[in-house]
């Protein structure tokens, strides 16, 4: 093998070892979190994406601006729209988020996206990189955090999966260094992990919850799995009311099917990919990964979205209209909770568990035999000027 196509590779890697080392720093001197109790007005920016995004962005809309029309009015509350987070736009650019789009992104606080498209090999698109993971890691968003509740199966999981590293960490940067072989690269960092497992941990304490799960394949991923595994082990030490443990992503996914063992769980913290996968399975639980919000949180930022993808299929097949709002609306309940907006977060997750889980009067499908996202979001908002909806959610919970 020719020298030359060594040290092209040698060198390729060497950069990405530098780019590493100098995030490692920047995270060592994060800013502090913002508070949102004084912030006024809190600016939240909205994307509405690709292919069903724009769809499920109107309905969600209408659900926000009803339920923050105090905040709106009396300026503690912007809600801002910013356009050309597109594919054409993305395209047009080559960049997974155009450099004024993300300027724009910046000048908000916290972010509400539905879902944009991910181009893939062999599709018709230049292979950028993915909005989401270019907007997690430019915002520096670790956290990715994913509750799952099945109330009548006594599910009630928080997925804390790391959103920057592992896996994902270096995105379109991997080599092929030959035809016939291809690198990728996953790398984690101490301080990576530390912020991700603490944040699990300070949630169960805040929640009272006494038992943090910790996701690995360290017994294989010995190198960054194992570094995983072994800060948890750190951080465990320091909340001694909170017993954990850990499993392998394989039986993991396998235990989450035992009926008996499931409810066991509550908190689970775990590297990127696995959280992606889990997550999902998690979801469907739920009732697809249309019911599911997402969190992304940083210590600056943080943005909330649906956990599914823009479903191009759907626009295709001319099924767009009938596309699940659910999963975006729930988003921005938890983008209310985190601005500190908790009365208005929990109206819109009661309106929400009752038209999609304990009533279900409108039910979607995303065929055109279901209901469409207007008329599902018709239903949310009626249950939301319901005097009567927290004694409705209350007996229907049984
Ligand atoms: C998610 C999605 C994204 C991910 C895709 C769209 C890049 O699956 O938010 O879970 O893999 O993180
Ligand atoms: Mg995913």
């Amino acid at each position: 093998m020719s020298s030359d196509v060594i040290d092209r590779a040698t060198a390729h890697f060497g950069k990405l070892v530098e780019e590493q080392l100098a995030r490692v720093l920047r995270m060592k001197s994060a800013e502090p979190p913002l508070d949102f109790a004084t912030l006024q007005p809190i600016v939240v920016g909205i994307c509405f994406g690709d292919g069903i995004g724009p769809i499920i962005s109107k309905q969600t809309m209408r659900v926000l601006d009803n339920l923050l029309a105090d905040e709106i009015r009396s300026g503690k509350v912007e809600l801002r729209t910013i356009e050309g987070l597109t594919i054409e736009n993305r395209v047009t650019h080559l960049k997974a988020i155009p450099d004024d789009v993300l300027a724009e992104l910046k000048a908000c606080h916290v972010i509400l996206k539905a879902p944009t498209t991910t181009p893939e090999k062999g599709g018709p698109y230049p292979n950028i990189e993915s909005a989401n993971v270019a907007m997690r890691r430019a915002l520096d968003l670790y956290a990715n955090v994913r509750p799952i509740k099945v109330p009548k199966e006594g599910i009630d999981w928080v997925i804390f999966r790391e959103n920057t590293e592992g896996a994902y960490i270096l995105g379109s940067k991997g080599i092929a260094v030959t035809d016939d072989l291809a690198f990728d690269f996953t790398a984690v960092t101490r301080q990576g992990c530390e912020r991700i497992i603490r944040m699990a941990f300070e949630y169960a304490r805040t929640n009272g919850i006494t038992k943090v799960t910790v996701v690995t394949k360290a017994n294989v991923i010995k190198t960054t799995d194992g570094l995983f595994l072994e800060v948890a082990e750190q951080i465990g030490k320091e909340y001694p009311g909170i017993t954990w443990d850990a499993w392998y992503i394989d039986i993991m996914t396998a235990k989450l099917i035992d009926p008996k063992r499931r409810t066991q769980f509550r908190v689970m913290v775990m590297p990127n990919l696995y959280g992606d996968i889990l997550s999902d399975e998690a979801a469907e639980f739920q009732g697809g990964v249309g019911t599911a919000g997402s969190a992304n949180i940083g210590s600056r930022y943080a943005m909330f979205e649906a956990i599914h993808g823009s479903a191009p299929r759907m626009i295709d097949e001319g099924r767009g209209d009938y596309a699940d709002p659910a999963s975006l609306m729930r988003a921005g309940s938890m983008l209310l909770r985190h601005i500190g907006l908790v009365a208005q977060a929990d109206r819109l997750d009661m309106a929400l568990d009752v038209c999609t889980m304990l009533e279900k009067k409108v039910q979607i499908t995303g065929r055109t035999s279901g209901a469409t996202a207007q008329a599902f979001s018709d239903y949310v908002m009626a249950t939301l000027a319901d005097p009567t909806l927290p004694a409705r959610h209350a007996a229907l919970l049984g």
